[in-house]
């Protein structure tokens, strides 16, 4: 694996295999000292165009705790506020000797451009483009539902039969389409619920139910997994519902509607929370939910990739 951009073409034994090394690169994380040689030597940048903290501060730990240098890079108060190119900026870090790149960008598309220039011979990782993808998200997703699931003989296991419930702004969201991929890959049935207008345009080609009912789905499937979608304001541009208080009452997941979930059923959710929008401070802090494992769980899958890309195995392959 040189590069990893999307869920998409992510081959089931290459995920299941991506989600083991998690396994064993959570052990390391449970030590006094949290810290593997792996990627010694080696310069990891965290090349943020975008705004994040937990995504970034996550690939920062995990690069750290295989010793990597790291380098972050963000946009803000960068030469790209003065107009230097994604060609320039990829071009300098080569110049620096940047062996991975994680590149967090708001146009869909941006991690692909740079893996396939000739600017930069770096590993990249997408962090998140735009309203595309954010593969390291599905994959953490996919460690925690195997382990709430298949607990400690969850290595080499799949999700095959898990119904995953996944609920709110499908349309801007980069988390709802990597799932989807990684988890038809790994055999777990979707279902997306959302008001008609964050459906995307397409969406009844993927291979999920579209629904716009949350009360009707939850008690027709059942779910084992609820995965609840942040409403991402930022990128909205228009009214997509008339109001929060309207939003809550048909699509968030309230006290009422976590009630009737069924004991095993976990709560998820990629933060960062809107508490009393999509998801009750009730919900989000119950015992189902995953919202810390998921935060926890996200190092070792970073871990994981980072090794993968970047530890010795990628020198046979240039
Ligand atoms: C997600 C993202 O940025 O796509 N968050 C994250 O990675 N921590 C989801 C979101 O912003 O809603």
């Amino acid at each position: 694996m040189k590069h990893l951009l999307s869920t998409r073409d992510l081959a089931r034994d290459d995920a299941i295999r991506i989600l083991d090394i998690a396994e064993d690169m959570s052990e390391v994380s449970t030590r006094e000292v949290k810290k593997l040689p792996a990627l010694r030597g080696k310069t990891v940048v965290n090349l943020f165009f975008e705004d994040s903290t937990r995504t970034r501060i996550s690939f920062e730990a995990a690069a750290k705790r295989l010793s990597a240098d790291v380098i972050n890079f963000s946009a803000k108060g960068s030469s790209v506020s003065k107009g230097e190119s994604l060609k320039d900026t990829a071009q300098t870090l080569a110049a620096m000797g940047a062996d991975g790149v994680v590149i967090r960008h708001p146009a869909s598309g941006a991690p692909q451009v740079l893996a396939q220039s000739d600017w930069i011979d770096a590993g990249v990782v997408n962090a998140g483009d735009g309203t595309h993808e954010h593969p390291t998200q599905a994959l953490l997703d996919a460690f925690t539902m195997r382990r709430r699931i298949h607990g400690t003989a969850s290595r080499g296991k799949a999700l095959d039969g898990v119904s995953v419930v996944i609920v709110g702004d499908i349309l801007h969201s980069r988390v709802a389409r990597s799932n989807l991929w990684l988890l038809r890959t790994l055999g777990a049935e979707v279902t997306f619920v959302a008001p008609a207008t964050l459906v995307p345009v397409g969406a009844d080609t993927w291979p999920a139910t579209v629904s716009f009912d949350l009360d009707a789905t939850l008690a027709a499937v059942r779910p084992d997994v609820l995965m609840m979608l942040r409403i991402q304001s930022e990128r909205m541009n228009a009214a997509y519902f008339p109001n929060a208080r309207e939003y809550s009452r048909q699509w968030g997941l309230d006290d009422e509607r976590l009630a009737l979930l069924g004991p095993d059923s976990i709560v998820m959710h990629p933060g960062p929370m809107n508490r009393g929008l999509e998801i009750s401070a009730g919900a989000a802090d119950s015992a189902q939910s995953t919202v810390l494992e998921q935060v926890a769980n996200g190092v070792s899958i970073r871990m994981a990739v980072l090794y993968l890309l970047l530890s010795g195995e990628r020198e046979a392959h240039a």
